[in-house]
């Protein structure tokens, strides 16, 4: 029998991951979520410039009943399952997901969903701007989280563990809905989202196969992993499967630049987030001493003609970035050129 996607996963908080807890409570008829966060984070050495201080307070949190928010990429009419049981990472093998609208299945495979909009495609290749395609490589994969991304310390990203509670503060509006890991490569913050137990459902997007296997793979090294409530999701950041106004948060670490089009991106962001919803994201800008650099604006935009990299040269210009996509109350948290900005859907 069909079933509407995602309604059947179950609302799970992991108490041993609150270390920091004063309240909370689990089975309760409404399950209230109080969570205290000691958010604001520094790195030992280095300054951060927060635009926006981020103090510890307590949330309180009513989670609902998880809704269905995959979308055909076509139409963005809500897509029906048709499992028998949720739909997970554990169920995704031999199931589909239907459009009602565009009568299009979109098969699972035995690591993710493809909601591409080209997903099904025999004979029709599309190949994507250098910044992304790279990402699609096995190797590049395999190598993401095996030192590749242990070297963008050199930029100033504090490292999956700190920015992860650096976010708290952002995300703590969301807390109990449901969030998004766009661009989540080979999952780092997905695995973290899930066993913080502080969302009732993570969806891992990417568009690199090769990202989503590696993702697949680390999860099931993790023991006790909740894996009832994450799935992998192809997509294509422009062309986001999620039902308009259903997403309680978007997640995306170090991708903006790699993003084909920033502005289609995050109009997209803006068009799944719920009013109030959060969007979240850490990439790099190139002012300081790289202000020196003799027509840096020019170079940059070679730069992105030829890759498809986007590099910002200042915090304004992500801000003009997500004013213009419908986003508000734009902050950040700096170091080095490592940046976390963050903005809501307007309530
Ligand atoms: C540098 S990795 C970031 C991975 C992870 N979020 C992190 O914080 O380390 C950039 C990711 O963006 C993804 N990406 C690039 N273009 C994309 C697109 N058009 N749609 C979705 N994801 C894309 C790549 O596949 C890659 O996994």
């Amino acid at each position: 029998m069909a079933t509407p996607v995602f309604t059947s996963l179950k609302i799970v908080f992991s108490p041993s991951h609150l270390s920091n807890s004063k309240h909370y409570s689990i089975n309760h008829p409404r399950r209230i979520f109080k969570h205290s966060f000691a958010a604001n984070v520094r790195a030992s050495s280095t300054a951060f410039v927060d635009t926006k201080q981020i103090e510890p307070v307590v949330v309180e949190k009513e989670v609902k009943q998880r809704k269905n928010i995959l979308a055909c990429p076509i139409c963005y009419e809500p897509l029906t399952w048709n499992g028998n049981q949720g739909l997970s990472i554990e169920s995704l093998q031999g199931s589909s997901s239907q459009c009602s609208t565009c009568k299009k299945t979109y098969a699972g495979t035995k690591t993710h969903l493809d909601l591409t909009a080209a997903s099904g495609a025999k004979n029709y290749i599309e190949p994507m701007p250098v910044a992304t395609e790279l990402f699609r490589l096995r190797l590049v994969s395999f190598l993401y989280e095996r030192g590749w991304r242990q070297n963008f310390i050199f930029g100033g990203y504090p490292g999956p563990d700190k920015e992860f509670e650096m976010m708290k503060g952002y995300l703590k509006p969301v807390l109990g809905g449901n969030i998004i890991d766009a661009s989540c490569g080979s999952g780092l913050f997905s695995r973290l989202f899930g066993k913080s137990g502080f969302f009732s459902s993570v969806v891992a997007l990417d568009y690199s196969e090769n990202m989503l296997q590696q993702c697949y793979e680390f999860i099931q090294q993790e023991e006790n992993f909740p894996k009832e409530n994450v799935i992998l999701v192809r997509a294509d950041i422009s062309r986001l499967p999620f039902v308009s106004s259903s997403v309680d948060a978007v997640h995306a670490g170090a991708a903006l630049h790699c993003w084909p089009s920033p502005s289609a991106a995050v109009a997209e962001i803006s068009r799944v987030l719920r009013p109030g919803g959060v969007f979240v994201a850490t990439t790099s800008i190139l002012d300081g001493p790289f202000s020196a650099v003799p027509f840096l604006k020019t170079i940059l935009q070679n730069i992105r003609q030829v890759s498809g990299c986007y590099f910002s040269q200042s915090e304004r210009e992500l801000e003009d970035l997500c004013i213009a996509c419908g986003l508000v109350g734009f902050s950040c948290i700096r170091n080095g050129t490592f940046v976390m900005i963050s903005a809501a859907k307007p309530c």
